[in-house]
């Protein structure tokens, strides 16, 4: 049975950006909120470090400024700089208005902790679960809102364009959405669609994402003729914990931020002997040097010690990491963590301006999902869940100030089932998926060449005929969906990667080492707008 839904704005995500939009329209309009999982799916609730904002008045929105533009390799646009700064102090605030627990001192006043690449402390934080303090309060403010409809374990396919109904002038006006209960796809459409989709950190093997972290919202945007920029920027984060019954769980960098130290396998310390700022490098710098040392000593993982430091401080500050690292027989209190680089984040996205719009009318791009140009060649740490606050805020002001003149909503066909089957050989995509990840991992990761860069393009292409030829013939379940997403996003960092002729902060390639003089953003436009980026890609 195909149902049809018609909102005043339809928000794919129910992370930090996707519930701070819908909150800050609600009063205005009615809205769906999709989460392809439970609302708590994405890297929202995972977040652990905290969200950078200037609260001392020991700092300035001028050395946040400073310290973003520097970890950035000088890549990032001033303007969305000086917009995410600037609305810092502001996103707290509102951030405690809906009820979330940051951590204080004894004074009252905001603890502020501190990690790489920031000059102050200015990272606040709810212990060391931060993103799990945002996403249970914005949730439960969401859930007390008339307006807004939240729709858990709903995952969006693709977007519905006016071009796509080979109608006139272009605009998006909805998406297809499969009900990954009943099985069915749904139409939802609405005058303003929103990607919050979060990143595509999941196109490689190792990583401190969720399973959903396969770029849906970048490939959708793409496919229906966005322009997507600055994709060769992966950040990989420096300490996940290595162990072999743990899923790539994060050791927060506010660990080093309060004294955590980087050892060998034989004790010694050695971030020295790569940067002046040690242990507070920015995490490209870290993540590399980590690599480094273990190719040079052949070893499986490096090792982050905090155990000279008093027991009760550290459990008081890192509870979760403690009682995780417990679970599987490691007290950090007395003995040095293993750790090894693993994927974080997703710097570039779907270009996306000040007020989140795409190329695209009627479609919004923010959070991970977006290349807002905040981050340049490297996110500065806590900077993510600032921006999808901020940009969020814009969105909504921006929507609002729209509302009245909506344009009328096109009749649009139910999505068409009756040209596929049911999969008979599911070991096809999941045989796909890990040779997708392992040779990003291999040939697409902390440090590249043209030679493996050309020979992940090769195992791509291969990769994305079998996928359509498989979407083409079975129906769509969310593995399939992700695949064909991640297939598609995964094409395109290899092929920014192989645009940059430089290495910078992220993007480090031994055919060339040096910083070219320009800066420049790598943006990408889909050949073929009719059809989305399809034809580009085979
Ligand atoms: P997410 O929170 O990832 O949410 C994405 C949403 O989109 C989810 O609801 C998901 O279900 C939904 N979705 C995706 N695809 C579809 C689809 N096709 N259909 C329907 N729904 C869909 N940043 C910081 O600033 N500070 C930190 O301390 C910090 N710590 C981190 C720790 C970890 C372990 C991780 C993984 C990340 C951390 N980050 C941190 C990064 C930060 O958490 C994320 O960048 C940020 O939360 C992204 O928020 P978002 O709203 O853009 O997306
Ligand atoms: C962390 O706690 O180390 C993650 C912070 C971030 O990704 O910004």
């Amino acid at each position: 049975m195909s149902k049809e839904f018609h909102y005043d704005v339809v928000i794919i995500g129910s992370g930090a950006a996707g519930l701070t939009l819908a909150l800050k329209l609600a009063d205005q309009c009615r809205i769906a909120v999709l989460s392809k999982g439970e609302l708590t799916a994405g890297s929202t609730y995972l977040a652990q470090g905290g969200i950078a904002a200037v609260c001392d008045a020991n700092d300035s929105t001028q050395s946040h400024f400073d310290d973003t533009m520097t970890a950035g390799g000088h890549l990032c646009r001033p303007g969305a700089v000086r917009q995410t700064v600037e609305g810092g102090r502001a996103a707290i605030n509102w951030l405690i208005e809906q009820g979330v627990p940051f951590t204080r001192d004894p004074d009252g006043a905001l603890h502020l902790t501190k990690e790489g690449g920031h000059n102050h402390r200015r990272v606040v934080h709810a212990a060391d679960a931060t993103g799990r303090a945002i996403s249970e309060s914005l949730i439960h403010q969401a859930r007390q809102h008339s307006n807004i409809d939240l729709f858990p374990h709903a995952i969006a396919i693709d977007l519905i364009t006016r071009r796509k109904l080979k109608l006139a002038d272009n605009r998006c006006v909805g998406a297809y959405v499969l009900d990954q209960r009943s099985g069915h796809v749904a139409t939802y459409l609405s005058p303003f669609v929103v990607l919050a989709t979060g990143g595509a950190s999941k196109a490689y093997l190792y990583t401190s994402n969720t399973d959903g972290a396969s770029g849906d919202g970048i490939a959708m945007a793409w496919r229906a003729g966005c322009r997507v920029a600055n994709l060769e920027f992966n950040q990989f984060h420096p300490t996940c914990l290595y162990h072999p019954q743990a899923k790539s769980f994060l050791i927060s960098e506010a660990v080093r931020g309060e004294g955590g130290r980087l050892l060998l396998p034989d004790g010694s310390r050695f971030m020295a002997n790569f940067d002046p700022r040690e242990e507070l490098a920015p995490r490209d710098v870290v993540a590399r040097a980590i690599d480094h040392e273990m190719k040079r000593l052949g070893c499986d993982c490096l090792f982050l010690d905090i155990s000279h430091k008093p027991a009760e401080f550290v459990r008081s500050h890192f509870p979760t990491i403690y009682a995780k690292c417990l679970e599987y027989g490691l007290d950090i209190t007395q003995q040095p963590i293993p750790v090894v680089p693993a994927a974080h984040y997703t710097c570039g996205g779907v270009m996306a301006d000040e007020h989140g719009r795409t190329d695209i009318p009627g479609l919004y791009a923010i959070g991970e999902t977006a290349f807002s140009g905040l981050h340049g060649a490297n996110r500065l740490a806590s900077n993510s869940l600032l921006e999808c606050i901020v940009f969020a805020s814009a969105a909504a002001n921006h929507i609002a100030s729209q509302l009245d003149q909506q344009p009328p909503l096109p009749t649009t066909p139910f999505w068409d089932e009756s040209q596929v089957t049911d999969s008979d050989e599911d070991v096809v995509i999941s045989h796909n998926w890990d040779e997708l990840r392992r040779f990003m991992w291999d040939y697409v990761g902390i440090v590249r060449t043209k030679k493996r860069l050309q020979r992940a393009l090769n195992r791509v292409s291969l990769l994305q005929q079998e996928i359509s030829d498989y979407y083409s013939n079975y129906k769509v379940t969310k593995d399939l969906i992700e695949l064909r997403n991640l297939a598609v996003v995964a094409e395109l960092i290899i092929r920014s990667a192989m645009r940059r002729k430089e290495s910078r902060g992220l993007h480090y390639t031994l055919n060339y080492p040096n910083l070219l003089p320009e800066q420049r953003d790598t943006l990408l436009t889909p050949h073929n707008y009719d059809w989305g980026g399809e034809e580009l890609i085979r």
